[in-house]
This record gives structure tokens, sequence and C-alpha cells, in this order.
């Protein structure tokens, strides 16, 4: 296949979520149409063990909804880094490690953007957080390698890397008329990132940028922190978290933990953890909430019960009334409730800490930590739209006018404009 001259390929490989879009030199960047006319995708695969396919996207997690064999996989971003990246799993008779997993997902990508644009474009960008790792250079290093090394595997070729604050950045300048500093605030499904940066739409499409960038910050909290959180708090109690049993003590909460966890859950169905699981049953009083607990494990639920606390965490955002958390599935008549106010306190120490990460982005900029000194705040990423996070920012920063952009697209678009 020719290698597409003058053109850049931006791939947005999110925690939940990833896009990819394509840009000529002097044409505006565009978005790929990748499940039907979808641009975006959600982050997930299948391994069908009934008709022995790898199923991606939407149609993986309608799949696993329905209640086919097989085993979903989601947030292997969140792997990068972790020692578990390199843990080998059985899929489809052969053993593989999450890597080849990151590897065969960006696989798919690549066959994508083939079928669509006849060929792959001569310049790959990879979307990358500020960290993917917090506080440990060596594993963030490490983290961009394999990530690298999977695209090669996937046929990408060389790729070079671009922090997705940035690429978000280079995104809205597209649309501004005049020089702009912005604080840019990407709240995704795994990580929170920041740039504040100098845009000018006279300076779109130069090739060094580093001037205009005064600083980036990020932290490793986004969407599926708070899932975790909300699930812990809300949902995990039925299952038996906090429980006292007969010895006076709380059932160990790890499994709770894991199973609140979107990129952790899959482990927990190995016949080892099973057992480890089983033999909790000592440790509750009561022992209808172990059978539920075991309901979920061995009917491979937890991905399900994740996705029921996610919807109930968008309802309340975007409704701003209580949602139900339907486990009925579970047991009859089971469910949680998430309340407006629950949600906002559940969430206040993570919501803070991303504020504060924000606040480091602006003094590490040389500026006020009160925001006063940027024009605006731009606010990407699917997080962002979740209300408490909208109240936090503005409380914290409350003369700076708040700018929605394009949540899902703009990452992806971004980084075909930072090719040249
Ligand atoms: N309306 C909404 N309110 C609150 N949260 C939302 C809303 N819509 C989507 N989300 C959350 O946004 C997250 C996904 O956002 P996005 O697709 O931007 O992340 P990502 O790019 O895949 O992750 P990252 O950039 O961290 O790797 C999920 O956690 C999802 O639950
Ligand atoms: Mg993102």
């Amino acid at each position: 296949m020719p290698l597409l001259r003058d053109a850049t390929l931006g791939i947005d490989f999110g925690t939940s979520n990833s896009a990819m879009a394509v840009r000529q030199r002097g044409e505006p960047a565009r978005l790929l149409a990748l499940e039907g006319p979808a641009t975006g995708l959600p982050t997930a695969l299948f391994f069908n063990t009934e008709d022995h396919r790898t199923h991606f996207g939407r149609d993986a997690v309608e799949q696993y909804l329905t209640g086919t064999e097989g085993r979903l996989m989601r947030s292997l971003k969140s792997l990068l880094g972790s020692a578990l990246l390199q843990d080998k799993t059985v899929v489809h008779n052969t053993a593989v490690s999450y890597q080849d997993i990151i590897a065969l997902f960006l696989q798919m990508l690549a066959q994508q953007a083939r079928a669509a644009l006849g060929g792959l474009p001569e310049r790959v960008v990879l979307g990358r957080p500020v960290h993917f790792v917090d506080d440990n250079p060596a594993r963030d290093q490490q983290a961009q390698a394999a990530l690298g090394q999977a695209a090669r595997d996937a046929g990408f070729g060389e790729v070079s890397f671009q922090l997705e604050p940035i690429a978000a950045a280079l995104d809205y300048e597209q649309r501004i008329t005049q020089e702009t500093l912005v604080l840019v605030v990407d709240i995704g499904g795994g990580t929170s990132d920041f740039t504040v940066v100098r845009l000018d739409p006279k300076r779109v499409g130069q090739t060094d940028r580093s001037a205009d960038v005064l600083a980036t910050t990020g932290v490793h909290i986004g969407g599926t922190d708070f899932d975790r959180k909300l699930s812990q708090a809300r949902v995990m109690p039925l299952l038996g978290l906090g429980h006292i049993g007969p010895h006076g003590r709380e059932v160990p909460s790890k499994v709770f933990h894991d199973l609140s966890t979107w990129h952790l859950i899959q482990w927990l169905y190995a016949p080892q953890a099973l057992r480890e699981a089983q033999a909790l049953r000592s440790d509750y009083s009561q022992p209808a909430l172990h059978a539920r607990l075991m309901a979920v494990l061995n009917q491979r639920l937890g991905h399900r019960v994740a996705e029921a606390v996610e919807q109930a965490k968008i309802g309340v955002s975007v409704h701003g009334h209580a949602t139900p958390v339907q486990l009925d599935w579970v047991e009859p008549d089971l469910q949680g409730l998430l309340s407006p106010h629950e949600m906002e306190h559940d969430l206040q120490a993570l919501l803070a800490q991303v504020v504060a990460c924000a606040r480091a982005c602006l003094q590490l900029a040389g500026l006020s930590a009160q925001g006063k000194s940027v024009d605006a705040i731009y606010l990407t990423g699917g997080s962002s739209a979740l209300r408490p996070l909208r109240r936090a920012f503005q409380q914290a920063f409350p003369d700076t006018p708040q700018i929605e952009g394009d949540l899902f697209g703009g990452v992806a678009s971004g980084l075909a404009c930072a090719g040249d």
C-alpha cells in the first residue's frame, strides 16, 4: 500500500474511547468514521469464544452485554506503565500479553485507516497523557515505549508522540480569530491533563510551537476513577464492602477495589481469584451478600456493574436528579441509588486533586493560580461534562470564561495538526 505523502494521521488511543483524524497539508483535519458513521469508538475488545473472532468498539460492548460467551477487555491504556502489561493471558487458544492486545486494537485502527484512505499517511502522531504514570519518569518512559512498540507491531511504522492537551489546543486554534492565552482542561476516562498555551491563528501550522506552550501538568485521575469511587460508595456495599463479619472484622476490601476498577475486572475471573473470593464466605455474617458477590464473579458480570455505575453517573450529571443503578440482573429488585448530592460528596476529594493540578499548571506557567491571567478555560474530554467538575472549576476560577470544545474528537483532530 502506498504511503500518503503530505498527510498526517492523528490517533487518540483513549482509556475509554478512541478516535482518528487525517489531515492533508494546508487542509483542515477530518475525523474518520470508525463504526458506521460514528467517529468515536469505545476502546473495547471482545474475544468471542463462540465464533472465535475478535470484536471491537460498540460491537464488543454489545456482545458482552447480550451475554455472548467470551471475554471483554476495557481501559487497556491504564495498563501502560504497570507490570501487568507483560502478563500473558490466553485468547483464542493463544497466550498473548496485554501489550499484544493493545497492538490488536491499533491494528484494527490501521486497517480502518487504510480502508478509508487507500494507504497509511506518511506521518502518524499518537497522543499521550502528560503522565502515563504519576511521579515515575522511568515507568512513564516504559509506557510510551510500549505504546510505540504496539503501534509498530500494528503496522503503523514509526510514530511520533504529542501530549493530548497540546493536541486539544491545536484543534481549538483552528477556530479562533485572535491571539488567546488558554488553560486547556482535558478530563478523560483515565487522566486529567492541562496545558497553558498561547494560541494564535497566525501561527497555525508553524513547525516549532514549544515557545507557545507555557506549561503542562497531568494527574492519573479520570472518569474511570469517578466510576470506581461511586461504585465503592453506592454499589459494592450491596456485595459486602464494609460488611462486618462474624469475627467483628470487615470483609477484606481488595476484591471490591478490583471489581470497581475497569482495567482490573478481568483478573477476578481467573480460577485462583475465584477460589479466593469463594473463601471470603467465612468473613461474612450475611451469606446472601457473599452469594451476590459470587454471582457477579461467576457470571462475569463485573463490567456490567461498572457500566451501570457509569451510566448512573452520566444520568445524574446530565439530568441533575437521583438515578437508580439497576442491578436486577444480579438479583431481582436489587438496585443502588445515586443522587446529585451523593455524587458531589463521593467525588469531592478526587475533584479537588484535579483542580489542584490545574492550578499547578497556571503556577508553572508563571501565572496567578486563580486563573485571572488566562483569557479562557477550554474544556475537553468526556469527563469535563461532569456537572460537579464544572462547578469545581467555576468555583476555583470564577472570573475566567469556560469554553466547551469537541469533547470526543478534538484530541484526534489536533494530533493530525501536529504532524507538520
Ligand atoms: N455527560 C457526561 N458526564 C460525565 N462523564 C461523562 C459524560 N460523558 C462521558 N463521560 C465520561 O467520560 C469518560 C470518557 O471520556 P473520553 O472519551 O474523553 O476519555 P478518553 O479519551 O478515552 O480517556 P483518556 O484521555 O483519559 O485516555 C468516561 O469516563 C465517561 O464515563
Ligand atoms: Mg482523551
